[in-house]
């Protein structure tokens, strides 16, 4: 990546000239327009070379950050535009990378913005250097110790809302690979007077505020404050809320801060209760008390104050009371006590505010320091952060000590900067190989004389003022002034001997004025001598060591009377400058790094560059002396490399690569370009350009020439671009164009095909239709040709048959007409041959000759002889149909005889038996049917040959007409019994069938009446006669198979032998008389369960019951 990066220059794109140096031509109006037209185009840092001018921007601007961070992290100073981060990039690098101990001063009026860019430079440092768990500590605890000495040491003033009262020297310490270790920090001179007092419109430091506003209901009662700023006396009223400024949230954040920073929780306490203290000591009020030796003494009006102040801080009350009244001067083992009038004592209470205000300051920036300094012994390198008051002006003389000790401060860091600025640029030419030649520079040396000079300064002068016995004032001092500087040129007063002032009305008396190097100051000399003595009685320090509070306790360790000392301690001037020394030794060991602030405005507001203001400023920093020094001798170097990168285009031999080494091409292209020779001079790095005319005519040669390579490289990048965007076109015309002819071709095929199909169904269509056509008006023409032929033919035939027709007819007429005429002439002929009746006879003879052909067709027609053939030939005349019948029955009847006359006696006989039985029982008896195939046989028992029956036999002379076995019916129970049943000519005879013995013997005439069922069954029973002898045993009920023939062969005889008539009697229900009783025969039909035969059973004395299947 690192190689694709764009080489680029603190001269591209610049606004004005980025780097004073460069200004052409230079004066103060060039100077401040160049400033303006940067800050109107929101460029805020402006370089002097290696200087940084910052403009206050008084609005947040985006260009801090973390990107930003980026941008100039491991930038060469010059590469980009002027930055503070790229001055804190060099300075951390050239600490990190060569070894080189760092500082960096800034300065600049109050609200210029110093103590922001301070915290700039330590926040990008944070953000580039080594990370770590450890390491983030410690960078956090640097950090945050920025809002606790905010809290303690700044303040609202008219210039700045967040005023530095304080000086601020930072020492930040970092190991060999640049990671940080910790930090010193020393505190110069805070402006303590503003705890007591502060100028209208201004307010005291901001923790006051912050305490009241934010802190706990609980913490504020246990510090016995109240939340109502009104209330305390140290608080000035007109400005104790501050724009855009939350003292409550900043309470917290300071709170915070202090934890990380590691304050332990009650060392934070502590704190505030110191703070308390003090503004709870404003509120003690004194009243005059007269004495009676004429004597002021105070005497303290509301004890309650001092009660509270003493319970917060463990002061013994009557030991702070009897402090604000006594003062105890001791000399030589000399105590003197004298009393305080009023004045003293609020001199004496204010004195004691501000001391402890100070003091604690103090021991916070210490006990910060103690958290924050490195805990290793390794050798460290260290960049120092010098974020101190600007000069101060403040106009109608109302310059002060402290003023004087601030300006005192600035003039030596100026003379640092000039010392440095010109050593480091002497040590470059020297380096480099450039002859030195003398530069004529204002030396602000002889200013820093006056006032420093051991002997003859004004702050030893003072300092011996302060010590001489006897009435010691400021006008004294002033006196003194006037005698010993009144020769110094850079010194004025009205008092002054110097011829050059003498008319100088316009100083006022109390005042002198001295020429700084910014400028003239005019110092009210009052106050002077007091603030350099910085008094505190001695009375209030003992009473303070002798708090139960540790940390005031440990404030006043000059009170502790076990080490008292008589010598009156260091003057705040002496201090001061010994303190100023020490960081200018200190400064002098590193390698120094500006930071110039300028203010633009003085409404704290955006947008607003007053030149006015910012002239005086660019005197006063000495500015415009600056850009002189710089380019006393070469206004402008660089580095072979970059240059010849950055010039290289201007010369066909070095454009666009020179293989030589960089100075022989910068030396080629320089000659090429014909500057002229003492234009330049070759250093062993670095070209020097004298004359920055020089380098801007390098620049627009540059900038023409890369507006022609920038054409150049377009015309043939559009070229290029133009050309393959052409390519491009033209693949993609033929693959739309292959595509679409494809598509367009395929479409019309479609077409095509789809149109063929169409006229191709359409032509077969009319071609089948065509054929359809004719084989319609073929098949047709076929019909009417058979239709016609047809007709034809009928017509043919009709006309043929109509035509035979006619023949016939004529020719049956012609018959016709011929037999009437032969008839007619026959008739004519043999009428005289007939007889009237003729006709009849004509009749009659057909008739004869009719019936003749009837019978003798009849004859060769004639059915079988077999009386049962019913074939009889059909009638051939109608009126013959009786004679037809006729014939039939006779011949019947013929036959019928015929039949008969071939039957013998026997025979015969038979026959009427059978004929009889027909008469009795045909349609009567259903087991009748069954009998007419049965030939009558009579004896079925062969009496005569079984010798079994042989006596039987004997006792019988009579025929036996029948010889049967039968079944009698026992009348008790309905069982029968076999017996022989005998029919001969006059009796009926009943035998045992085993012993052929008679049982009984019924002559014929005793017989009644037999009774049977009409059903299939064999049952008969033979009534006798009432009063018979055979009558006693009563009727006979039998069974036989054979029932029809004994029926009707005892009725045959019967008649014969009686000549009466047996009665037959056939009913399916009859009476029996058994012995006395009758009892009722009944025949049910259709009994199953009785199998085939039939039974018979005794239901009841009445009842007998036959079972017939
Ligand atoms: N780079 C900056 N960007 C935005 N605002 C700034 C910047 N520098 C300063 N300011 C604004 O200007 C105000 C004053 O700045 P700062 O406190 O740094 O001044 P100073 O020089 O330290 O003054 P003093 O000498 O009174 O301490 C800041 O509170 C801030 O509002
Ligand atoms: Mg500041």
């Amino acid at each position: 990546m690192a190689k694709m990066e764009v080489k680029t220059s603190l001269l591209d794109n610049m606004i004005g000239v980025g780097d004073m140096v460069l200004l052409e031509p230079l004066n103060e109006e060039t100077f401040i327009n160049n400033l303006k037209k940067r800050f109107d185009h929101n460029e805020i840092y402006t370089y002097i070379g290696s200087v940084v001018i910052s403009v206050n921007p008084y609005r947040s601007l985006p260009i801090y950050s973390p990107e930003k961070v980026e941008d100039y992290r491991n930038r060469n100073f010059y590469e980009l535009s002027p930055h503070i981060f790229a001055l804190s990039d060099e300075a951390y690098r050239s600490l990190r990378d060569q070894d080189k101990d760092q500082c960096i001063l800034i300065t600049g009026e109050s609200g210029a913005g110093k103590t922001e860019a301070s915290k700039l430079v330590m926040s990008y440092v944070a953000a580039v250097c080594g990370k770590g768990a450890e390491v983030n500590q410690v960078k956090e605890q640097l950090l945050q110790s920025n809002p606790v000495l905010e809290a303690f040491g700044n303040a609202k003033t008219v210039r700045n809302d967040n005023s530095s009262r304080f000086g601020k020297y930072m020492d930040i310490e970092f190991d060999f690979k640049g990671d940080p270790l910790g930090g010193v920090i020393s505190n110069y001179l805070l402006e303590k007077s503003r705890v007591v007092k502060q100028p209208r419109g201004e307010r005291n430091f901001h923790v006051f505020y912050q305490l009241l506003s934010g802190a706990s209901e609980e913490l504020l009662n246990k510090l016995t404050l109240e939340r109502d700023f009104s209330r305390y006396n140290y608080l000035s009223l007109d400005s104790a809320k501050v724009n855009g400024v939350d003292d409550a949230a900043n309470f917290r954040t300071v709170r915070n801060a202090m934890q990380i920073v590691g304050f332990m929780d009650h060392e934070a306490e502590s704190v505030l209760e110191v703070v308390a203290a003090v503004l709870k000591l404003g509120n003690i009020e004194f009243k005059p008390e007269s004495r009676v030796n004429g004597l002021d003494e105070s005497k303290i009006k509301d004890k309650n104050e001092l009660k509270e102040i003493c319970e917060l801080t463990g002061i013994d009350q009557s030991v702070l009371e009897r402090a604000f009244s006594f003062r105890t001067v001791e000399a030589k083992q000399e105590k003197v006590s004298t009393t305080l009038n009023v004045a003293q004592a609020y001199y004496a209470r204010d004195a004691l505010a501000k001391n402890l205000y100070s003091r604690l300051f103090s021991w916070l920036v210490n006990r910060i320091n103690e958290s924050i300094k490195a805990q290793t012994k390794v050798r460290k390198k260290v960049m120092g952060v010098l974020d101190i008051y600007g000069f101060e002006i403040f106009e109608n003389a109302d310059n002060s000590f402290e003023q004087f000790i601030i300006n005192y401060c600035n003039e030596k860091l100026q003379q640092i900067f000039i010392e440095l600025t010109l050593k480091e640029e002497q040590e470059e030419y020297v380096r480099e190989g450039i002859e030195w030649t003398h530069i004529d520079y204002f030396n602000n040396a002889i200013i820093c004389d006056l006032i420093e000079n051991n002997t003859n300064g004004i702050l030893a002068m003072l300092d011996e003022e302060c010590l001489r016995p006897g009435t010691v004032t400021d006008e004294t001092f002033l006196e003194k002034l006037n005698q010993v500087c009144a020769t110094h040129q850079h010194f004025e007063s009205r008092m002054s001997k110097s011829s050059r002032f003498l008319n100088d009305t316009s100083l006022p008396h109390s005042c002198f004025r001295i020429q700084h190097y910014a400028g003239k100051v005019l110092y009210q000399v009052e106050g002077f001598v007091d603030k350099n003595n910085d008094l505190l009685y001695r009375d209030l320090s003992q009473a303070m060591w002798k708090a139960g509070h540790t940390l005031i306790k440990s404030l006043f360790p000059e009170g502790n009377p076990a080490k008292i000392n008589l010598k009156r301690p260091p003057t705040a001037g002496s201090q001061f400058k010994a303190s100023v020394a020490t960081l200018m030794k200190n400064l002098q060991t590193k390698n120094p790094n500006y930071i110039r602030c300028i203010k633009p405005n003085d409404k704290k507001a955006a947008h607003i560059f007053s030149e006015a203001l910012v002239c005086h400023q660019i005197r006063y920093l000495g500015l415009l002396e600056n850009v002189r020094v710089r380019r006393a001798g070469y206004a402008f170097r660089q580095a072979y490399e970059p240059c010849l990168e950055r010039y290289k285009m201007l010369c066909k031999q070095t454009w666009p690569h020179w293989k030589g080494p960089a100075r022989a091409g910068v030396e080629v292209l320089f000659n090429e370009l014909e500057i002229p020779v003492e234009e330049y001079s070759f250093g062993r790095s670095k070209i020097f350009i004298r004359n920055p005319r020089t380098l801007f005519k390098l620049e627009d040669l540059r900038k023409q020439r890369l507006e022609d390579l920038a054409t150049l490289i377009q015309k043939i990048y559009r070229g290029w671009k133009c050309r393959t965007h052409f390519l491009l076109m033209r693949k993609s015309q033929i693959v739309i164009a292959a595509w679409y002819r494809r598509y367009a071709q395929q479409k019309r095929y479609q077409q095509i095909k789809s149109s063929t199909l169409v006229i191709q169904s359409y032509i077969r269509g009319w071609k089948a239709r065509k054929i359809l056509r004719e084989l319609k008006h073929r098949k047709r023409c076929e019909e009417a040709a058979t239709t016609i032929a047809a007709y034809w033919h009928g017509t043919q035939a009709r006309r043929e048959l109509k035509r035979l027709k006619e023949e016939a007819r004529r020719k049956h007429a012609v018959a016709v007409i011929w037999a009437y005429w032969l008839g007619l002439k026959v008739r004519r002929e043999y009428r005289k041959f007939f007889r009237a009746n003729a006709g009849k006879k004509i009749y009659e003879f057909t008739l004869q000759r009719i019936v003749q052909k009837y019978f003798l067709e009849m004859k060769n027609k004639m059915p079988s002889l077999s009386p049962i053939d019913k074939n009889w030939p059909p009638r051939p005349y109608l009126f013959l149909d009786s004679t037809h019948k006729e014939l039939k029955r006779i011949f019947h009847l013929w036959r019928c005889k015929k039949y008969r006359d071939q039957f013998t006696d026997q025979q015969k006989l038979i026959y009427e038996e059978k004929l009889e039985a027909s008469e009795l029982f045909k349609d009567k008896k259903a087991l009748y049917p069954s009998s007419v195939g049965q030939p009558f046989q009579g004896a079925y028992l062969e009496i005569n040959k079984n010798p079994k029956y042989k006596k039987l036999k004997d006792a019988i002379e009579e025929k036996i007409i029948i010889a049967e076995v039968v079944n009698k019916i026992n009348r008790a129970n309905g069982k029968s019994t076999s017996r022989i049943f005998l029919l001969t000519n006059n009796n009926l005879l009943l035998a045992d069938q085993k012993s052929g013995q008679i049982k009984s013997e019924v002559p014929l005439v005793d017989v009644t009446k037999v009774s049977m069922s009409s059903q299939n069954d064999g049952f008969f029973a033979v009534h006798l006669k009432e009063g018979s002898e055979a009558a006693s045993k009563g009727d006979f009920l039998f069974s036989s198979d054979h029932l029809i023939e004994m029926a009707t062969k005892l009725y045959r005889t019967t008649l014969s032998q009686t000549k009466q008539k047996l009665n037959i009697e056939i009913s399916d229900e009859f009476l029996v008389q058994f012995r006395q009783d009758k009892v009722c025969v009944k025949f049910i039909q259709g009994n199953q369960k009785n199998g085939s035969v039939p039974t018979c059973k005794r239901k009841n004395n009445r009842l007998l019951e036959v079972a017939v299947p």
